[in-house]
């Protein structure tokens, strides 16, 4: 005879195959998803979430958004590899749609969000040493603290958090780290050897840091002043979230490149990029640099997709509509339970009363209520639901938050 353990279930069953057949480099809630729609999945229980993560903003458009998917699935039909060895006919649409979205001259795409950074560095030291002319081997490059850029070495080497970079040295060497929002800071860090200045329009993983308002033209200012790169990691920030196309546009700067990832795959493929004027990325010559899945015909088919979507301004729009009902809801939580709220568009870090719960409990209940979120730096927890979310999705996401930190 069968004994059958009622209290287990298909989702603890799969949560206990992962601890056991998988790195521990991630800390999941115990949610295991079966399928997707909008902004809603369902785990192996058959229980329904709203996704207020949203794939840290790579999933900008929802799951499987239709004109996404189908473009995806026109080009499964026809060819999704051929290396850059060869040109294929979604190359140059995508790579020029890109470019004009972001109102400049040359697209050059890559994979993961990390590998668009390292080329953004590349690039900057590149063009340091052919057309500034800093001395070999001289180029600095000026960062934020509490910065997160990706996990590469180089990149993990001007981390300031130490779970993000001990253990992995010797570290890459000519960054310069300075207080995010202190401008005086960032120029005073700049000398003749200085490339670059890399920063995120708003600190994504530092808890949805916005800096104060003026700081970015002022960056952009002194930038162009010194001679000096304004690199825009916009990976998290960008594509709609914020409620303009990027987040630099609230405050109508513009970088010398943007780098961009995460939504640019529309939650289908890894798709990055970096975007410049060809004075800047017009530095690299064949062989310098590459990656042979960057670029691909797949990638330039979903990455066209999602340029198409963003050209209609309607994600901005809602961004901008539904973001200001959410901060507006958000903010009638504070002294409730919630100590601080921040952010702009659909995106929100909220710092829960840290004597009430961790982030990661308040992340916990969330999910049992069927919303998933994820908290970040012990008591703050992450909102970026996707932009095809509704007005009342919003409130039903807000009203859950305002249960649990008062049960
Ligand atoms: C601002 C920013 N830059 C870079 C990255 C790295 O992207 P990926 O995880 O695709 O390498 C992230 C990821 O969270 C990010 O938020």
């Amino acid at each position: 005879m069968t004994i059958v353990d009622v209290n287990r279930t298909a989702s603890a069953d799969a949560v206990a195959e992962a601890e056991r057949w998988t790195a521990h480099n991630y800390h999941p809630l115990p949610v295991v998803i079966a399928d997707a729609d909008g902004a809603w999945v369902t785990d192996v229980d058959g229980r329904r979430y709203l996704d207020c993560l949203a794939g840290y903003s790579a999933l900008n458009f929802g799951h499987r958004h239709p004109a996404l998917v189908d473009a995806a699935r026109k080009q499964l039909e026809r060819v999704t590899l051929t290396s850059r060895a060869f040109l294929h006919d979604q190359f140059a649409p995508f790579c020029r749609g890109l470019a004009e979205l972001c109102g400049t001259e040359l697209t050059l795409p890559m994979n993961t969000g990390a590998e668009a950074v390292e080329t953004a560095i590349k690039v900057a030291r590149k063009w340091g040493y052919r057309i500034k002319g800093v001395p070999d081997g001289q180029a600095s490059i000026v960062v934020a603290a509490d910065n997160f850029h990706g996990r590469t070495t180089t990149i993990v080497s001007f981390s300031t958090d130490p779970d993000a970079r001990a253990d992995y040295g010797p570290y890459t060497p000519g960054f310069r780290i300075v207080p995010y929002g202190d401008a005086a800071a960032l120029e005073a860090a700049i000398d003749d050897t200085t490339v670059a200045v890399l920063l995120e329009p708003i600190q994504g993983e530092a808890g949805v840091i916005v800096p104060p308002v003026g700081y970015l033209p002022a960056v952009r200012e002194i930038c162009t002043r010194l001679g000096v790169l304004f690199l825009a990691d916009e990976i998290q920030s960008g594509l709609g979230r914020t409620g303009d196309t990027f987040a630099c546009d609230h405050e109508g700067v513009v970088p010398d490149m943007y780098v961009l990832g995460k939504a640019l795959g529309g939650g289908i493929v890894p798709v990055s990029a970096v975007v410049a004027r060809s004075a800047v990325l017009g530095v690299l010559r064949p062989g310098e640099h590459g990656s042979t899945f960057g670029g691909n015909p797949l990638a330039c088919a979903v990455g066209s997709a999602v340029v198409d979507l963003l050209r209609t301004g309607e994600y901005q729009e809602r961004a901008r509509t539904l973001g200001a009902v959410l901060h507006d809801r958000l903010r009638g939580l504070v002294g409730n339970g919630v100590t601080g709220v921040r952010g702009r568009g659909l995106w929100a870090g909220v710092d829960i009363e840290p004597t009430l719960m961790t982030g990661r409990q308040a992340c916990e209940r969330l999910a049992a209520v069927g919303v998933l979120a994820k908290d970040t730096h012990g008591s703050t927890i992450r909102l970026a639901p996707p932009l095809v979310v509704t007005e009342k999705e919003v409130h039903f996401l807000v009203d859950r938050l305002g249960e649990i930190i008062t049960a």
